[in-house]
This record gives structure tokens, C-alpha cells and sequence, in this order.
């Protein structure tokens, strides 16, 4: 039975948190609640933790460890983050990055061209400028007078090749969704349909030692995008979101609609109410699917979360997003459950 001291409690811990009973039991799939621990986004995550886990398992500060985490992503030629990712309409690659430390500290970079580690630039901005995001040429130059090397323009073969086939059908439209209308109009079935959505991001959260949280996140943003195109990457509160109080939480998927519902944001707000990651993961989506209404079935967004606890936690809106953990003993991908079966 409930006493009136318990209720009172509860209460103040908001509906959402009595609403989601079910789902506080459910976080235990997911939950490691170990620290240090970090995980990641997509299957890249696997060797980015890894990255991250020389500097956690040593005893190393959680900002350190996201940092060199996203970093081995971001060099990697075959993958969708980094230089040798998929380019915008007019043929050159464009990066977004931001991290964020456990005093609510944070730097952001976006619009960044021929610059190999937007996420060790977006760490400089919050180290060493009074602000929080510098873009395009600005950015750029920043990262030059730091000592960042210019790198060439040339496209990876990868990327190449896919904008070369992207060119044949190509309409300099600005509709949103083009992506997807032009995949689902091709012979070959899209990555979305087969279950497997454009991995355009690596998203990192971590707990060191000390219990102190941290995050990061970088990408090329969607391929093919219009130029000038910013998603949700480099958006604190939208691509990422550390509490040290509460939690961290990073996102991936359409950068759009990540930003319409500052999605990081939102998630650790659900935990602060007493959300488990996985259950706030899961609110997320549901109010993105919500508004998005019948246009959420051409869309994949994903939240992923670890809270105070080293509980981690995940959703999307469609099956075929997982993330790496690791902690000690520990290296998996985790299978995320999804809202749509498709
Ligand atoms: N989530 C990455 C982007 O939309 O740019």
C-alpha cells in the first residue's frame, strides 16, 4: 500500500515516471549499471569504444574518452562520418560535431569543410572561445590556427561512387525527405527498406571512474543534402545533452526532426523525472511519432542514453538500430527496440 509520504514522493516524480512503470522494469534488457562504461551508436561503435575504453579502463576523465572515441569513426574512409563520407549536392563533404563535459560545458562545429576531426575542433571552441559553435569558413579558420591541417577535397572512392549514381537522378530540389523518395523510387531497394538506415552519425556517451559523464557527436550529415545543410549533430540539446546530475543522451537518425523536439534534451528531461534511458528513449520517439503523424514511417530517428546509475538504454523509431557497449569484461552490440516493426 501506498502511504501518504510515498505517494507524495511519487507524485512528485510527474505522471510520465507512474505511466512508465512497465518500462523501469523493462530497462533491465538493457541495463549493464556498471561504470566506467561507454557506448555508441550503430555497429562503428564497437571500435570507437574501444578508442574510448584505453582512456576509461586507465582511469582516464569520460570527456577524454569521447573525444578519442568518435575519432577513429572519423578517419575511418567507409563509414558516413568524417571525410571520406558521402557528400552534399554539390559534390563536397561537410561536417557537424559537438561534445559536451560533465560542468555543462560545450563546443559545437558544423558546416566544417576539409577538416579530418571536426570533434577535436568542436573541443577546442569549448576550450578556448568565450562561445559555443563556430561554422562554415569560421569554423574552418579556427581550426587551421590551431594547428588542424587543411586536408584536399577529393572525394573517398565510396563516396565517389554513390554520388556519381546519386547524380543521375539527381533534382537540386530543397523538399524535404528527398533522400528517401529518391531511394524508394530506385530499383534497388534503400538502406531504410532493408532495415538498415543511412548510419550518418556516431553518437558517444560515457561514464569515467569518478562517476563524471561526458558526450560526443560527428557526422557528414545526410548524403546528397542541400548545401549549407546543418542537422542535429552539432545541436547541444538536440544531437546530444550531458546532465551530470541526470544523465547523457546522444541521438542519430533524421537531424530535422531530432531538432523539432531538442531530442537529447528531451530524454534527459524524462530521466530527471525518473524515466529509466530506455523508457525516456521510448517517450522521445512516441512524440516524434506523434507529430510526425503517417510521415514518421519514412523517417529513423534513434535515441541513446545512459543515466547517474551506468543504466544505458535505447529506441527508435524503426527496427535495425543498435549501439556498442562497453565496460569492464563487457563489448556488445545492443539490439534497440523500436516503435514501427518496419
Ligand atoms: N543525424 C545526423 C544528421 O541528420 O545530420
Amino acid at each position: 500500500m501506498i502511504n501518504r509520504r510515498k505517494f507524495i514522493a511519487l507524485s512528485a516524480l510527474g505522471s510520465a515516471a507512474l505511466i512508465d512503470k512497465k518500462m523501469m522494469a523493462a530497462e533491465q534488457t538493457n541495463s549493464i549499471g556498471a561504470k566506467p562504461v561507454v557506448i555508441s551508436t550503430w555497429d562503428a561503435g564497437i571500435e570507437a569504444n574501444k578508442a574510448a575504453w584505453k582512456i576509461l579502463g586507465a582511469g582516464g576523465r569520460a570527456l577524454d574518452a569521447v573525444e578519442a572515441g568518435v575519432m577513429v569513426t572519423e578517419a575511418s574512409q567507409n563509414c558516413c562520418v568524417g571525410l571520406g563520407a558521402n557528400p552534399d549536392r554539390d559534390g563536397f563533404v561537410t561536417l557537424d560535431a559537438c561534445i559536451m563535459d560533465e560542468f555543462f560545458n560545450c563546443g559545437s562545429v558544423a558546416f566544417l569543410e576539409r577538416i579530418k576531426h571536426p570533434i577535436a575542433v568542436a573541443r577546442r571552441v569549448m576550450e578556448k572561445t568565450p562561445h559555443v559553435m563556430l561554422v562554415g569558413e569560421g569554423a574552418q579558420r579556427f581550426a587551421i590556427a590551431e594547428g588542424f591541417p587543411l586536408e584536399g577535397q577529393t572525394l573517398s572512392p565510396n563516396a565517389q561512387k554513390a554520388y556519381d549514381e546519386w547524380l543521375k537522378k539527381s533534382e537540386y530540389k530543397p523538399v524535404i525527405n528527398i533522400e528517401n523518395k529518391n531511394n524508394r523510387g530506385s530499383s534497388v531497394p534503400s538502406q531504410f527498406e532493408s532495415g538498415e538506415f543511412n548510419h550518418d552519425t556516431i553518437g558517444m556517451v560515457a561514464m569515467d571512474a569518478k562517476g563524471n559523464l561526458s558526450g560526443s557527436c560527428t557526422t557528414s550529415g545526410m548524403g546528397f543534402k542541400m548545401r549549407g545543410r546543418v542537422g542535429d549533430s552539432p545541436i547541444i540539446g538536440a544531437g546530444l545533452f550531458v546532465d551530470n546530475e541526470v544523465g547523457a543522451c546522444t541521438a542519430t537518425g533524421q537531424g530535422e526532426d531530432v531538432i523539432r523536439i531538442v531530442g537529447s534534451h528531451t530524454v534527459i528531461e524524462l530521466m530527471r523525472q525518473g524515466l529509466s534511458p530506455e523508457a525516456a528513449c521510448k517517450k522521445a520517439v512516441e512524440r516524434l511519432v506523434k507529430i510526425k503523424g503517417a510521415k514518421a514511417k519514412e523517417i529513423q530517428v534513434a535515441f541513446l542514453a545512459l543515466n547517474k546509475k551506468g543504466v544505458t538504454g535505447a529506441f527508435a523509431i524503426h527496427k535495425g538500430f543498435s549501439y556498442a557497449l562497453k565496460t569492464e569484461g563487457v563489448e556488445k552490440l545492443v539490439t534497440a527496440k523500436s516503435l514501427l516493426a518496419g
